[in-house]
């Protein structure tokens, strides 16, 4: 089947924040909302307002079927078996800290082996570092080659000595690189591990189906997919989840409390305490429905033809170095440094020109460290990127070299 060609100029239009002028090029820190997504959270807002769950009036009643909806449609995006495998969280970074504390802590045991990659974002690094000061456990991580790739030998070397879990990106925030994840989680299952993929930039970007991954969790955010902020996704296999205790503790999580003991509520509410972000979930759920209209695999196809184009036009670039692997292997991301000119720097000039650009570690400092640069820029394309925008990107990195020289 042909795959269909965004309509750029007509997505545009749903997002009004692109009449300022702006040439938006941060969507992998987070994403524009389109009037879509803001209209349904304006509408709970103005016309159904009020707790889910707990009421008995009409317009409660409305705001849990809409609440609950976004489920259903986030179970179907990713292809996951039952909605009771779809925990909503506030993002990836809660959606794996809810792991490291109600899987890790039951599971993780002195002197067991976690592997991580070099190129993890800090949110897959740091709560399993916590995890294993406290358990007494080790974390190996896989390197990458020259290219920003995983070296496989490495990760099969690593596999060999019988990890407890192995946890990485479906796609680098900082390189862009997208990882080969169907064979990683299935060497990794070959040798009993459990797997989490941090999927925060895989699954705005390119379909995705968990059950054909076969990881075990697989978390992600809806503000990177055109959704709100405050509401992301921790799908975690039925069995695995039902065997979890709760993370945090409190209302709606609960099925009977007594003053001696309680029963916890059924998946996935289980792992929802508290009153929910439910203007955001609703608002994640319009994300979803508008990435459905316009086809993942059109989005991806999109993606790939803009970072053709600025691959080039930044290799051509005299005294810019692009890391990471070719376009076809990588996602909308690229990360570059300029001779003589920091980071920060550039992106200060490029805001001059009403270009938005990230500077940075990109909450990957072990990668850094790696490259042996304490910053990159990077340049990360959406649904919205038109290539006008790498153009006037290319014209503030000659700005800034004409300063600097
Ligand atoms: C690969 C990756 N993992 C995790 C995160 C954390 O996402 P959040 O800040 O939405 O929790 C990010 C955000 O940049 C990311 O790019």
């Amino acid at each position: 089947m042909a795959i269909r060609t965004l309509d750029v100029a007509a997505i545009r239009k749903d997002f009004p924040i692109f009449e300022t002028g702006i040439a938006y090029l941060d969507s992998a820190n987070t994403s524009q909302r389109p009037r879509q997504v803001t209209g349904a959270m304006l509408e709970y807002f103005e016309k159904f307002n009020s707790n889910i769950h707990r009421a008995a009036y009409r317009i409660a009643e409305e705001a849990t079927v809409r609440y609950e909806a976004t489920r259903e449609k986030v179970r179907a995006f990713i292809n996951a078996a039952s909605t009771k495998e779809i925990v909503y969280t506030r993002g990836t970074t809660e959606a794996i800290n809810l792991v490291a504390y109600a899987w890790g802590r039951k599971n993780i045991k002195q002197g067991d082996l976690i592997v991580l990659t070099i190129i993890d974002h800090h949110s897959n690094i740091v709560p399993w570092q916590i995890l294993a000061a406290e358990k007494d456990a080790r974390i190996e991580y896989v390197d990458i080659d020259d290219r920003g790739e995983l070296r496989r030998d490495q990760f099969a070397e690593l596999l060999n000595r019988g990890p407890k879990l192995v946890a990485f990106n479906l796609v680098s925030n900082a390189l862009g690189t997208i990882n080969p994840a169907h064979e990683m989680v299935a060497a990794a299952k070959r040798v009993g591990a459990t797997v989490l993929v941090d999927g925060a930039q895989s699954t705005p970007h390119q379909p995705i189906d968990v059950r054909a991954l076969g990881c075990d969790f697989y978390a992600f955010s809806g503000h990177k997919m055109l959704g709100p902020t405050g509401a992301g996704i921790l799908y975690g296999r039925r069995e695995v989840l039902e065997a979890m205790d709760p993370f945090m503790a409190g209302g709606d999580m609960i099925k009977t409390v007594r003053v001696e003991e309680t029963t916890y509520h059924d998946l996935p509410w289980k792992f929802e305490a508290g009153t929910q972000a439910i203007a955001e979930v609703i608002g994640l759920g319009a994300a979803v429905d508008y990435l459905n209209d316009l086809g993942m695999d059109a989005v991806r196809a999109h993606e790939l033809d803009i970072t053709e184009y600025a691959y080039e036009a930044l290799s051509d670039v005299d005294g810019l170095t692009v890391y990471g692997p070719p376009p076809s292997r990588r996602a909308g991301v690229i990360s570059f440094s300029l001779d003589g000119i920091h980071p920060h720097d550039l992106a200060t000039i490029a805001d001059r020109d009403q270009v938005c650009l990230r500077a940075g570690h990109h909450c990957a400092m072990p990668l850094m460290t790696r490259l042996g640069v304490a910053a990159t820029a990077r340049a990360s394309f959406y649904v919205y990127t038109q290539k006008d925008e790498v153009d006037r990107l290319v014209s503030s990195i000659k700005e800034a070299q004409r300063i600097f020289a």
